[in-house]
């Protein structure tokens, strides 16, 4: 298992699949000269599903969830989640995307063993959302959420960041439109993991003030606390119910002391933390031969030494080195 000295346990892998990205919001990446990741430093398909089977199989990962970057741009995607949907106990799939590429794609990811997307969509207008992405895919996105949809990787789920001035006006809008729906929305509080550092405090829009802005036309009451678990949104019901929202307040409310997640970027580091500011490198031991215990070794004392918490509150706080879009959300 996956055990840190705290306790926790971690079941829940999060595998970036490329740092590459179709669009650039603002909030996760400049508009240019980011400095991808070189083709051999990316692990190969065989390499993920190989980890991916040692994390399943041997070390208790009960939950895998394929991000980038823009996963759908990794184009042995579907054989990896075929690979992974054949691993015993099998797990749970699912993918965090943008959605532009969706449409074209989740007909296939379903047949291929997905069970479930979190398509990410800040925004209903599509001017803002070029403001924000610096591309013209509003309507990709839109589409993409109707093929996830009718492919059955339901239930559709959406995260959305707010950026003050920008569009922390359309949170009730965008509620209202995913319940109509029956997507899952959720909020999430911009955190300091942009890959220009150009994150503040007070720019970001808290859970709280997201919470108001939607209790200016809805009734909002939280879900009874056991139901969060490990979950990092606290979920609150909307109108009483069925329909509800989520908000992940990373920044102002941390759900460290319940996490149990861990992290294998595109080029095969295991991190124990969003936020953490060391890796393992299981890649070297990969392509110098370990055996799957050696990689299950590594993996374990990567994990054990996992702090307690994220430190952002801590004013010795220093952004990791990677941004958000590279160690994969
Ligand atoms: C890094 S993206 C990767 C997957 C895919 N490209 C997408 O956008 O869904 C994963 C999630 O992280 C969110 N994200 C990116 N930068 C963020 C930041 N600085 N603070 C909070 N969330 C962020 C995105 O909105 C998205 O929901
Ligand atoms: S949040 Fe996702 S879609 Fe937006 S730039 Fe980052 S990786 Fe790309």
């Amino acid at each position: 298992m996956l055990l840190d000295t705290f306790g926790r346990q971690a079941v829940d892998l999060r595998v970036s699949l490329t740092d590459r990205c179709n669009l650039r919001c603002t909030y996760c990446m400049p508009e240019q000269g980011l400095q991808w990741l070189a083709k051999p430093e990316l692990l190969t398909d065989e390499e993920i599903v190989r980890l991916v089977t040692v994390a399943v199989r041997d070390l208790g990962v009960r939950e895998v969830r394929f991000t980038g970057g823009e996963p759908l741009l990794r184009p042995g995607l579907v054989s990896i989640v075929a690979a992974c949907a054949g691993l015993d106990p099998r797990p749970e799939l699912s993918l965090t995307t943008n959605g532009v590429g969706l449409a074209r794609t989740a007909g296939a990811l379903r047949e291929a063993g997905l069970d479930r997307v979190n398509v990410s969509l800040d925004t209903l207008d599509p001017e803002t959302f070029h403001t924000m992405t610096r591309r013209h895919r509003h309507e990709d996105v839109l589409a993409g959420l109707a093929a996830a949809e009718a492919a059955g990787l339901v239930p559709v789920k959406l995260n959305a960041v707010l950026m003050r001035g920008v569009n922390d006006h359309e949170a009730p809008e965008l509620l209202a439109w995913c319940l109509e729906r029956g997507y899952q929305l959720r909020f999430i509080e911009q955190m300091p993991l942009d890959a220009q550092h150009g994150w503040t405090r007070t720019d970001m829009v808290t859970a709280e003030e997201i919470l108001d802005r939607l209790a200016t036309r809805f009734t909002l009451t939280p879900e009874p606390s056991a139901a969060r678990g490990a979950a990092p949104a606290e979920r609150w019901l909307v109108d009483g119910g069925p329909g509800t929202v989520g908000v992940i307040a990373s920044v102002t409310r941390p759900f460290c002391r319940a996490c149990d997640r861990t992290r294998l970027t595109a080029d095969g580091q295991v991190r124990s933390c969003l936020f953490a500011t060391g890796e393992t490198d299981l890649r070297t031991a990969l392509r110098s031969g370990a055996a799957d215990a050696e990689l299950a070794a590594l993996w374990r004392a990567a994990m054990w030494g996992k702090k307690a918490g994220a430190g952002i509150d801590d004013p010795e706080f220093h952004q990791p080195e990677r941004p958000m879009s590279a160690i994969g959300g």
